[in-house]
């Protein structure tokens, strides 16, 4: 898969795919991320992307034309199967997305800055809109980032143990069960004798019951769904 991401910020980019996971999923070939410069892409002086809003009031928008000449120019190289645009009023990101997004061969993402993107350019040219939560970053970075590394992890092939995908949280609509390791006692906090009794059909029934419990208790509102 290839990820590319349009931002004005790019060295807000360099950490987060550089590491564990999504760093041996670039060294497996499974993965191509790419960040590219908006700046580079503007024909105003100064490099300049945005704009006062036409109409007045606060912040500044970015413009359509650098957005347009990036895609255009990008979409010379690469036809996307969807273009998305990071903002607080898209559909809020959930594990059925990111899964339904792995299976994609190439995404671009564009994160906007200040007021946000004209409208313009949402209207023809991006294809899906993604909020990672109801609260307002500074950027659309981090929650590019954030929708980078959820739907990485799932690429087939990149985790070691796939099945580790499958029992995370948010599949089956369930939160996952709680997990230990060594010691079997800490002070006199003991874990729980099944997890020690070597009978995998009974642990898999207690792993389901505690990740219903858990799911009743914090998110019933993802149960059934
Ligand atoms: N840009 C600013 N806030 C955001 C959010 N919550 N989700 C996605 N993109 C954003």
């Amino acid at each position: 898969m290839k990820i590319d991401i349009i931002s004005v910020v790019p060295d807000l980019l360099q950490g987060p795919f550089a590491h564990s996971i999504l760093k041996r999923a670039k060294e497996k070939g499974l993965l191509d991320v790419n960040v590219i410069n908006l700046r580079d892409y503007t024909t105003y002086a100064r490099a300049q992307v945005d704009d006062y809003a036409f109409g007045g009031g606060a912040g500044m928008v970015m413009m359509i034309e650098p957005l347009v000449n990036a895609v255009e120019s990008l979409q010379q190289q690469t036809v996307y199967d969807e273009i998305i645009y990071l903002t607080p009023d898209g559909t809020t990101l959930n594990q059925k997305t990111a899964n339904a997004l792995s299976l994609k061969n190439n995404l671009l993402m564009i994160c906007g800055h200040y007021k946000g993107v004209d409208q313009r350019f949402r209207d023809h040219f991006v294809t899906k809109e993604i909020s990672i939560g109801d609260y307002v970053l500074s950027g659309g970075e981090l929650a590019a980032a954030v929708l980078t590394d959820a739907i990485g992890r799932l690429i087939p092939g990149v985790l070691n143990d796939e099945t580790s995908a499958l029992t995370d949280s948010f599949q089956d609509n369930l939160l996952a069960p709680p997990v230990y390791t060594r010691p079997e006692v800490f002070r006199d906090w003991k874990v729980p004798d099944i997890l020690l009794s070597g009978n995998h059909k009974l642990i898999d029934e207690w792993r389901h019951e505690q990740s219903v419990e858990r799911t009743k208790e914090r998110r019933p509102d993802i149960m059934g769904e």
